[in-house]
């Protein structure tokens, strides 16, 4: 069960034993990019074009997520599902898997299927996990599954709060509701705002990961409540001058409890379980995560649970 302090948003800095967690361990759609490979303008963030924020970060991110336990919220997430459904589960579907590290701590013998945006994180989860259906595609976009065919759906690490528009994911949720079986669990989780304004706002956290630096600068915004993440990747050897190898910027935003209800409600879906930092527990403001479980509206709203 991970406690407050070895969360999986945790991230660790270099400098101090004590890790931060939340928002930020990775971004959405990204702002700009001094390299050549993944620049998005940030007003661009309704448009189209999709590019991978990812592809510098995702060489590192395993590394930078070293202290975050997987396996403990794999096995909280499957745990909620029997408990919500009293079925055994025999699937799941990780929507936004990263480099696939969730997944990999289902308990063995279910079938394990993945989804993201990036296909540098993607190339990594498909090494991780070679048996497992994964494609790339979009949150806010068509889901490949068909109607009513996934019992269980998880969506992970503030993956969600990659949604700058609450359009986005009103969509997101339309086509959850779509996929998910009748008797089915959407388990998804958000960053809390005191998460982002202890832990991030304002605050310049640095890093080393395999000998390469990260200076990682963060910036909430309460008007747009956008949560801008700076990322500067330094080489080896590189000397306090030197210019960062590569740039990123992330953007994610913070949706409240409330907000998200209604958009799960608008698109046919209620909440049933609010937990708090993938403990089965209340959720408290506290917490630098919060665990919603969603399933399709059901007319009494009865709660397994
Ligand atoms: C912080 S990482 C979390 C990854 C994984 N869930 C985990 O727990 O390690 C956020 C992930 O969301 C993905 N992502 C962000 N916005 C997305 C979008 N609009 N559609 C699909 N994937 C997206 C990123 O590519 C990244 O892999």
């Amino acid at each position: 069960m991970a406690s407050k302090k070895r969360s999986p948003a945790a991230i660790s800095a270099e400098s101090g034993p004590q890790r931060k967690s939340g928002i930020g361990q990775g971004l959405a759609r990204s702002g700009a990019q001094a390299g050549t490979d993944s620049g998005v303008s940030d007003g661009g963030h309704l448009g189209d074009e999709f590019r991978d924020p990812y592809s510098i970060f995702a060489e590192v991110y395993d590394e930078f997520m070293e202290h975050v336990p997987y396996a403990a919220w794999a096995h909280y997430l499957d745990r909620r599902y029997r408990a919500l459904t009293r079925r055994t589960p025999r699937s799941v579907v990780d929507l936004a898997c990263g480099t696939g590290q969730l997944l990999a701590h289902f308990p063995p013998g279910l079938q394990r299927s993945g989804m993201d945006g990036s296909r540098a994180m993607l190339e990594r989860a498909r090494r991780r996990l070679p048996d497992a259906r994964l494609y790339h595609g979009r949150l806010e976009r068509s889901l490949k599954f068909a109607d009513g065919s996934q019992p269980h759906l998880v969506s992970t690490h503030d993956s969600l709060n990659y949604l700058l528009d609450p359009e986005d994911l009103s969509r997101h949720f339309a086509e959850v509701r779509r996929v998910l079986a009748p008797d089915g669990i959407y388990s998804l989780d958000l960053v809390s705002l005191e998460n982002i304004l202890k832990n991030f706002d304002n605050q310049t956290l640095r890093h080393k990961v395999r000998g390469r630096g990260l200076v990682w600068k963060n910036e909430y915004d309460p008007k747009t409540r956008l949560m801008r993440s700076d990322l500067e990747f330094y080489d080896k050897g590189a000397r306090k001058s030197d210019p960062p190898a590569h740039t990123e910027r992330h953007l994610q935003r913070y949706y409240s409890i409330e907000e998200v209800r209604g958009l799960a409600r608008r698109a046919g879906l209620e909440v049933v379980l609010i937990e708090g930092d993938y403990e089965p527990r209340e959720h408290r403001p506290s917490d630098n995560f919060w665990n919603l479980h969603l399933r399709i509206e059901t007319s009494g709203g009865r709660r397994a649970i």
